[in-house]
């Protein structure tokens, strides 16, 4: 392998972080899941309650991106490298088919996710460098509270917005996955602490997100 630079790691971890913010990422092979699902009539009021709710779901892609890229800087992961990084292009899509709906329902991404962005990294990078077991127990925690999240926002969503449901469907299904990869590649129980504190921070993400 060829030896890399830190301005090389840089350089890649900007064009990563760019990318992910400006919505050209690096995807996989699958459609979007709307591809068997025709567009329905919304009112005014629903639309917005969509957009809000699929904003929200775009910020976490970014931040489930920033967390995989924080990751993949400092971790070992010597066995699962491969498959992490399979689980980061499936959050691209992810981060896609919620971008590309939030442009049908004439709405826009939030403003805050170079923040998010910023956070997540961070953690990502702190979590693989305490060790891979850790940091893949992150994983799988997040993925435990997106899941959640995608059931109530399943909920809250128009009834007929099926657009919307056939993607928060697809998510929660490479969520399940994730999570399920990381814990057989020997990810960790986190410390309720650390789970109350990523619930608070969510928090704020969503409740912010969820109006800009
Ligand atoms: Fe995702
Ligand atoms: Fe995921």
């Amino acid at each position: 392998m060829r030896h890399t630079s830190p301005l090389d790691q840089f350089i890649t971890q900007a064009d990563h972080a760019l990318r992910t913010i400006l919505g050209k990422p690096k995807i996989t092979e699958r459609n979007n899941p709307t591809i068997h699902t025709d567009d329905t009539d919304l009112t005014d009021e629903e639309r917005k309650l969509s957009a809000s709710l699929m904003r929200i779901n775009h910020s976490g892609e970014v931040s489930a991106q920033a967390l995989y890229q924080g990751q993949a800087l400092t971790a070992r992961l010597a066995n699962v490298r491969t498959s992490m990084e399979r689980a980061a292009m499936e959050e691209n899509d992810h981060l896609v088919w919620t971008q590309q709906r939030l442009e049908e329902l004439n709405s826009q991404k939030s403003i805050l996710n170079p923040v998010w962005y910023g956070a997540s990294f961070a953690i990502g990078a702190l979590a693989g460098a305490i060790g891979d077991k850790w940091s893949l127990g992150f994983v799988a925690e997040t993925e435990h509270q997106v899941i959640r999240h995608l059931d109530e926002h399943l909920n809250k969503l128009p009834t007929h917005d099926e657009r919307s449901k056939a993607i928060l469907r697809q998510m929660k299904e490479d969520e399940t996955h994730h999570a399920t990869i990381a814990l057989e590649s020997g990810g960790a129980e986190l410390p309720w602490p650390v789970k109350k504190l990523m619930t608070a921070m969510s928090k704020v993400m969503t409740t912010t997100t969820y109006y800009i």
